[in-house]
């Protein structure tokens, strides 16, 4: 076989959705997919050489050295499979439409495709159970890497031997309205910011949220979201972190978001709708109005929730 071939052989493409944490009262157990997507084609090497081009969002702040998320994912399947002698480099094409370090899952997208794209290279010795347990260890927490490999709306649970994900489809049609500020925000930083403890009262508030906000979406009650997606034990220690957030919360409110809350570790802000595009468009505008009216550039997206999660497109 020439090396060509060989090359094609040891070639995959993959597609990750972008992800939204916590969802409100979900800290580091809700999440959901979005329609907005990496792509990595992944080529593994014999020889030791790590190759990257990326494209797209951030793409120049993408490290191209052995610490490059994708390729310590990757590594990580080539290693438990034993295939870490086989393959020993590789390149790495990305084109990257999720905003990078603005609580869009961006980070969970990447160690999702490196994964993924390793394990179909080497004949899909792990299940996507595995692949989620893989993913947690790396990102530390499941709740973006979750949603990212399953899509739909996710709950995971983890002990110390097993990361468990419930995944299904809302029975509402929800669009979100993404509010991405142009400024980034690093996670470790958003939870530097977290008290060490909660209150009693403050977790009676968000188990009984959470719990409301997954039932009323496996059974399309629209009318018990109003509270659903409210928070009390991280949202408000993080609110200095992002300038105008409560202002633009009520605007989103104010044009009939069903619901608001700080995407994952934040900076993006989501509204839910169910209604119009009219009026979808009438809450992205007031949301970048607010920011704007804080000093923060902003720009909206209106996406829809991801069914799929990753797949390998060829
Ligand atoms: N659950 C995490 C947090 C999501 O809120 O810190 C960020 O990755």
């Amino acid at each position: 076989m020439d090396s060509d071939s060989e090359k094609n052989l040891n070639k995959v493409t993959v597609r990750v959705p972008g992800t939204s944490a916590n969802c409100g009262p979900g800290f580091d157990c809700l999440g959901l997919a979005a329609t907005i997507y990496n792509d990595l084609e992944l080529t593994l090497l014999k020889e030791e050489n790590l190759i990257i081009d990326a494209h797209g969002d951030g793409a120049e702040t993408i490290p191209t050295d052995e610490k490059n998320i994708i390729w310590k994912a990757a590594r990580m399947i080539l290693d438990r499979s034993g295939n870490g002698d086989k393959f020993k480099g590789a390149i790495l094409k990305m084109q990257n439409n999720i905003p990078m370090s603005r609580g869009l899952g961006s980070s969970a997208a990447a160690i999702v495709a490196g994964l993924t794209a390793a394990n179909e290279i080497v004949g899909k010795p792990f299940t996507k159970k595995d692949i989620l347990k893989f993913a947690t260890e790396i990102e530390g927490h499941p709740d973006n890497v979750a949603p990212a490999i399953y899509g739909g709306f996710t709950i995971s649970t983890v002990d110390k031997f097993n990361v468990q994900t419930f995944s299904f489809l809302p029975k509402i049609r929800l669009k979100l309205i993404v509010a991405v500020p142009d400024f980034p925000l690093s996670t470790r930083i958003a939870r530097q910011v977290l008290p060490k403890t909660v209150s009693m009262k403050d977790a009676v508030f968000n188990v009984s949220r959470a719990s409301m906000l997954v039932a009323a979406l496996m059974q399309g009650k629209e009318n018990f979201l109003t509270t659903a997606f409210d928070d009390a034990i991280h949202q408000p220690y993080r609110t200095k972190l992002v300038p105008g957030m409560q202002e633009v919360f009520q605007a989103a409110k104010k044009e009939g978001a069903l619901g608001v809350c700080l995407s994952g570790a934040g900076p993006c802000l989501i509204a839910f709708s169910t209604t119009n595009k009219h009026i979808e468009n009438n809450i992205a505008v007031e949301m970048v109005q607010a920011f704007k009216k804080n000093d923060v550039q902003a720009n909206a997206l209106i996406l829809d929730l991801d069914t799929r999660g990753a797949y390998v497109l060829n």
